[in-house]
């Protein structure tokens, strides 16, 4: 049976909308449900680059608060007609990487011989769940992904089935409570709700990835500005997730430091000429480079091409070299032999040549596939957690935190677990 057996969909004609705060842009997409099984189109689009945000997080509520604020609006105004004039309410957001861990845990639970129940599979991810609690920080994705019935594997979805003792083991992950409050006081002020969260890498993974490549084994890796997220997929589920405190942002200071230019040059000049690799032809290509406090700045400085290779290059090979590391100790990197690079970073020219190399698997590039209407300004890799963001929102409700949806229905999933955090501590 398909993993996809046990998604949970939203109705269709749902409005779903999703904020994805990165730390180069705040996105925002606004989509409709428009099947039974989870299909979303695009109806509203916002985006600009991003203030208040560092690595991920944010260090400054009220320049972040206003970023979100322009770019919910302009998603808002394009959706005026879809949303008939009401305003936005409700929003699935990212958890960067850096504040997101994963945990392996199993629990099994007795079931007596009669047929096996959602509300039996419920009490054992419960169950589980009482095996991460933690003050400090709070569960955001309950992903189960083995069932055994009486010690036989390889189940995908129990229910329905009979036995005496059902065995589950789940990928759990949980976020830094400390930022995540803020993420949400942030959210609030802007007079929007959390309905959602979803970690960064995740999302990234349900937006580029086909059903075969999450079936057999990939590794999704989200090169962003600040973080590099990793997420691992097999048997139709996220089995893991990590990152790397580095992205895009600190290549194009390196380039600023050694070429002594602004940041703004460093990046133009970065997407206009960097290259992962050298090629032969690379130290007689001249680029200007701009100086900072050159008295006459329309003195042309010129640097050969290759030497912003040469620094682009190591940074971008310590990113890949660190994320093989993470995969090797975590004891994921022989997961399936493919690796889909996304995310604005993923742009960089011969990357897919620089990351085969590091990590010895196959590499592509990944852009967000699954969604109708997705204007093209949007449509390329810097904008696949935005859109991932939707998919987990419209498809994969049941991850949410058992306790929390079996505890109280109604309400904001913010209303939920500070409930669910009272009747707990
Ligand atoms: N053509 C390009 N070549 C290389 N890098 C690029 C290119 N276009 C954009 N980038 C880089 O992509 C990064 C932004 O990617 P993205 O929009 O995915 O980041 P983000 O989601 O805002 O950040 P994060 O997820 O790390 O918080 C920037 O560092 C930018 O320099
Ligand atoms: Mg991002």
């Amino acid at each position: 049976m398909s993993a996809k057996a046990n998604l949970q969909y939203k109705p269709k004609d749902s409005l779903v909308a999703a904020l994805d705060i990165g730390s180069h842009k705040i996105a925002c997409l606004i989509g409709r449900v428009i099947d039974d099984q989870g299909g979303i189109e695009i109806v509203g689009v916002g985006y600009q680059g991003s203030q208040g945000i560092k690595g991920g997080v944010i260090v400054d509520l009220a320049a972040a608060e206003s970023t979100i604020r322009q770019t919910v609006n302009t998603a808002e105004n394009m959706a005026a007609e879809a949303m008939k004039g009401y305003p936005l309410r409700e929003v699935i957001i990212n958890i960067p990487g850096v504040n997101a861990r994963s945990h392996f845990v199993s629990a099994d639970i007795q079931v007596h011989g009669h047929d096996i129940t959602d509300n039996d599979v419920r009490r054992a991810l419960s169950k589980a769940q009482d095996q991460v609690l933690s003050p400090d920080y709070e569960l955001i994705h309950t992903i189960p992904v083995h069932y055994k019935i009486d010690g036989h594997e390889g189940i995908r979805d129990p229910r329905g089935m009979v036995g005496q003792e059902m065995e589950v083991e789940i990928h759990m992950v949980t976020a830094d409570l400390a930022p995540l409050e803020n993420m949400a006081e942030c959210i609030e002020r802007s007079h929007l709700d959390v309905e959602s969260v979803c970690v960064s890498s995740y999302a990234a993974g349900l937006s580029v990835l086909v059903e075969d490549e999450m079936d057999l084994g990939c590794t999704v890796i989200d090169m962003g500005a600040g973080v590099t997220s990793i997420a691992v997929f097999q048997g139709g589920h996220m089995i893991y997730c990590d990152h790397v405190p580095i992205g895009g942002w600190h290549v194009t200071n390196d380039i600023a430091k050694i070429m002594t230019c602004s940041t703004a040059d460093a990046e133009r000049i970065k997407t206009l000429y960097g290259s992962a690799i050298s090629s032969g032809n690379d130290e007689n290509e001249l680029i200007d480079i701009p100086q900072i406090g050159e008295v006459n700045k329309h003195e042309p400085h010129h640097e050969p091409r290759s030497k912003l290779i040469g620094i682009i290059q190591p940074r971008l090979e310590e990113i890949l070299e660190f994320v093989r590391q993470r995969l090797e100790d975590n004891g994921v990197n022989n997961v399936g032999r493919r690796v889909v690079l996304t995310g604005g970073a993923s742009q960089m020219q011969n990357i897919t040549e620089l990351a085969e190399h590091v990590l010895d698997k196959r590499v592509s590039l990944g852009r967000p596939k699954r969604l109708y209407s997705l204007p093209d300004a949007v449509s390329g890799p810097a904008f696949a957690t935005t859109a991932g963001l939707l998919i987990y929102l419209a498809q994969h409700q049941n991850e949410m935190p058992a306790e929390i949806m079996a505890s109280v229905t109604p309400g904001t999933l913010w209303e939920r677990i500070k409930y669910w955090w009272k009747e707990n501590w």
